[in-house]
């Protein structure tokens, strides 16, 4: 029998609209690299973040080493050999990795001998060949680099159960092989390791066990080499029912998007979109799915111009946009529901009135060229706000007291008003009530009765396969495989989001 060095039981942890983890059973083994697989919102984070004591449960026990544990905070966590790295690096830029190292320690009130930590520092950097000298400056250094200060951090603490939250998911393909080599290091040092990650490449490569997460719960605790990606992406995506929202036969009519081996970089200046090729229909829902992260944000910023492509070509009926500003862009016909309702679709502080008429303040009617006419912004407000049910205050009061779902309702109706050729919308219906879910939905349908060409990126497959009339894959920032939705299966569709082309492969 292997020993248990970590058992949750039970663990429940609710958010308001959300049960995060509900009733979660998971057992780490001494000596073992257990992973964490699950799509984007599984609930992976949170069941981490209970067992470091970031998150108090609603219910459940957690027992170390067979005894039952209480986990105030990480320092509790830390006492207890558990260390956790996030997602989000907790370093200082301007301090050096030695003074990282010793910050962690001062706010646990042990004694410092800097001369000495940084010592232990280079014995724990050569022990496990992480690369880092105590006298580098945090910005100096790499993200992967600064990702192993991180684990430096944790093991000087004396960690010996180490949680990863997708510690790949911000490293070239060189420095995730380099840190594999460093999780197999640490495991041969007697070290155990939960690890977080939804590709399936990677969970295959390196996992002993494999927990799936889905929806909050538990789908199952397989071996790694008793399964297959194949089982592993079925259970991560898999559905039992899909229903599709009643529409009319499609009737496609002329193309209107075309993007033509668009490559574009991420904020980081890592590649993102690697040469993607796909066109979208006026009459035509066409669902981008994939696991978040695979360039479908990226994607949608160099189609509506808020990023550049490196090359590659992209096309608004027969015009080049390619690189065109956003504003040119909206001119040609392109309209846009973002995914960040308030950092990009809407001004948080103006009013319902000023965010409906921001696309057309500046013509007629609502503009006379010199002045805007009032009483003609307002007419069209009440009238948006009358058409599609969105609950309002006060006309006056900043669009940020609007509720999540009344937001998104007053970006479409905006944006839709505008009688767009292409409608790109990111993530429509995320973290809405089920009544304006059903609402958006219904007017994307109309949309696309209409004639309109609609792209839609979002990470919920349901909604993917409820309103679209083909559905493309991205991952890796490339277009894996385009279906129609009458061809489309679910499990198919789960393959291609983990990155398996070929069936046989699975
Ligand atoms: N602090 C929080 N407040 C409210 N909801 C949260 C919070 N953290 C996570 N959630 C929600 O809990 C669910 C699980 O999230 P998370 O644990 O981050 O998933 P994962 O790590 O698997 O992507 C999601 O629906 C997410 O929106
Ligand atoms: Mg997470």
């Amino acid at each position: 029998m292997p020993d248990i060095v970590v058992a949750l039981k039970n663990i429940t942890k609710r958010f308001p609209g959300v049960t995060a983890n509900n009733a979660i059973n998971f057992e780490l083994h001494g000596g073992e690299i257990h992973t964490l697989l699950g799509e984007n919102g599984a609930g992976k984070t949170t069941l981490m973040n209970i067992l470091d004591g970031i998150y108090r449960p609603d219910g459940g026990e957690i027992y170390i080493d067979g005894k039952r544990a209480d986990i105030h905070n990480p320092a509790d966590a830390m006492a207890k050999g558990i260390g956790m790295i996030h997602q989000h690096f907790m370093l200082v830029d301007t301090l050096t990795v030695l003074e990282n190292v010793v910050l962690g320690l001062k706010s646990q009130k042990l004694y410092v001998n800097k001369k000495a930590v940084a010592g232990k520092i280079r014995t724990i950097s050569d022990r496990y060949s992480l690369g880092i000298d105590p006298y580098t400056r945090i910005w100096q250094l790499s993200v992967g680099e600064q990702q192993r200060v991180e684990i430096i951090k944790t093991l000087f603490k004396g960690a010996r159960i180490l949680i990863l939250d997708e510690p790949t998911a911000v490293l070239t393909p060189q420095e995730v092989r380099t840190s594999f080599d460093i999780y197999r290091q640490m495991i041969h040092e007697g070290k155990s390791i939960i690890f977080i990650s939804h590709k399936l490449n990677e969970v295959m490569e390196i996992s002993d066990r494999i927990t799936v997460l889905r929806h909050g719960e538990v789908i199952g605790t397989v071996k790694r080499a008793e399964t297959s990606k194949g089982e592993l992406a079925n259970m991560m995506v898999g559905r039992e029912i899909l229903f599709r929202l009643k529409r009319k036969p499609l009737k496609r009519k002329k193309k209107i998007l075309r993007a033509e081996n668009v490559r574009a970089l991420d904020d980081k200046g890592l590649p993102a979109l690697n040469g993607v090729t796909f066109d979208v229909y006026g009459g035509e829902i066409f669902g981008l799915a994939g696991v978040s992260g695979n360039g479908q944000k990226i994607l949608s910023q160099v189609i509506t111009g808020l990023r550049k492509v490196t090359s590659g070509n992209i096309f608004i009926e027969d015009i080049n946009v390619t690189n065109a500003s956003a504003k040119k862009i909206t001119g040609q016909g392109t309209n846009y529901v973002p995914p960040d309702r308030l950092k990009v679709g809407l001004v948080p502080n103006l009013s319902t009135m000023d965010n409906a008429i921001l696309r057309r303040y500046n013509r007629p009617p609502i503009s006379n060229n010199y002045f805007i006419n009032y009483r003609e912004a307002a007419e069209y407000t009440e009238a948006l706000i009358k058409k599609y049910d969105i609950k309002v205050p006060r006309k006056e009061a900043p669009v940020k007291l609007l509720s999540g779902g009344n937001m998104q309702k007053l970006i479409l109706a905006r944006e839709i008003s505008e009688n767009p050729k292409l409608l790109v919308v990111v993530h429509p219906t995320r973290g809405l009530d089920v009544g304006a879910t059903e609402l958006i939905r219904k007017e994307l349908l109309k949309e696309r009765d209409n004639g309109v060409a609609v792209l839609l990126i979002s990470e919920d497959l349901d909604e993917i396969f409820m309103i679209s009339d083909r559905i493309g894959v991205i991952y890796e920032g490339q277009i894996l495989g385009i279906v129609n939705i009458e061809d489309a299966e679910i499990k198919r569709i789960g393959l291609l989001m983990a990155g398996l082309k070929d069936k046989s492969t699975a």
